[in-house]
């Protein structure tokens, strides 16, 4: 049941609702006002964008609450700081030795789940370790694996790189991987959904621009997502990320202990137009 409900009284019969519904399904009930036939509900993605295009708020689905939407006229942040945001976001591979506080975690990451996904399967799972201890234990448990795999020679020729990692890892304790990150952030979404890489992707992107945007200094790490998904699969299964998933990506994340003072300056975007 999609619990679908139009507050009568104040819908002005725009026909927003309708023309905007991705899946079609809204239409113009016998009194006048949008409603949608029992036998279409099956076909409704839940994007909501019934409750969010109604200009005075009148639409309810999913027993959701149009109030308690925030505003969005107005709201948005202004485009010089977002170019600054996207141009001055860096790869942080320096760290305090602090967690970031909890709550704010747990804010980004629900923040963060609103980003897109395909058909708005919104699947992704994030899988955190937002302890550092819990993160220094886990990072042992990499280097252990990895020194394992490099003894038995059995880091694919692809990835030798690892060997260095290894190599540094054991002569000198420095942790050329996890770069005392204190968080780990894994995004995964099952195999069968429409889209799940691409939505894990997006979703990362989204956790990284807000992280920085409060300060938290994020990186994408390939080398944790290879070691995990590549070669070390039973620390995967560690972490609970269920087999039936796709392994997005993994980013490592913390309050930084360095300050970029200005953007970058890439080479012009490679922009192509045909025809
Ligand atoms: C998909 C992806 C994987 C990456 N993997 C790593 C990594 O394993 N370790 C690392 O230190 N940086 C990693 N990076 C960061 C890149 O090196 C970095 O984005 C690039 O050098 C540009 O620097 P900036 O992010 O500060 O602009 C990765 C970035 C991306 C997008």
């Amino acid at each position: 049941m999609l619990q679908f409900e139009v507050n009568k009284p104040g819908c002005i019969r725009c026909g927003e609702c309708v023309f905007d519904c991705p899946a079609r399904i809204i239409g113009v009930g016998e009194d006048g006002y949008p409603a949608i036939p029992p036998e279409k509900e099956v076909s409704c993605i839940r994007c909501e964008h019934c409750l969010v295009v109604c200009p005075p708020g009148v639409i309810s689905i999913l027993g959701i609450n149009p109030a308690a939407s925030l505003p969005v006229e107005g709201n948005f942040p202004d485009p010089s700081s977002m170019e600054t945001l996207i141009k001055g976001r860096r790869s942080v591979r320096r760290y305090r030795e602090e967690n970031v506080d909890k709550a704010l975690i747990e804010r980004m990451l629900e923040v963060a789940w609103h980003a897109p996904t395909g058909v708005n399967s919104r699947q992704v799972r994030f899988t955190v370790l937002d302890d550092r201890e819990k993160l220094i234990r886990f990072r042992d448990e990499v280097m252990e694996g990895l020194v394992r795999l490099s003894r038995e020679n059995r880091i694919p020729k692809s990835m030798s790189y690892f060997t260095l990692f290894v190599k540094v890892w054991e002569r000198q304790k420095v942790d050329l991987i996890f770069r005392n990150a204190p968080h780990l952030l894994i995004a995964t979404a099952p195999k069968e959904t429409a889209c799940p890489r691409e939505d894990c992707l997006i979703a990362l992107s989204y956790f990284e621009l807000l992280a920085q945007s409060n300060g938290v200094g994020t990186v994408w790490n390939g080398i944790v997502k290879w070691a995990l998904d590549e070669m070390l699969p039973e620390l995967k299964t560690k972490l609970g990320i269920p087999q039936d998933h796709v392994f997005g990506y993994a980013m490592t994340f913390g309050v930084p202990a360095v300050r970029y003072a200005r953007t970058v300056q890439h080479t012009p975007a490679l922009i192509h137009r045909p025809l």
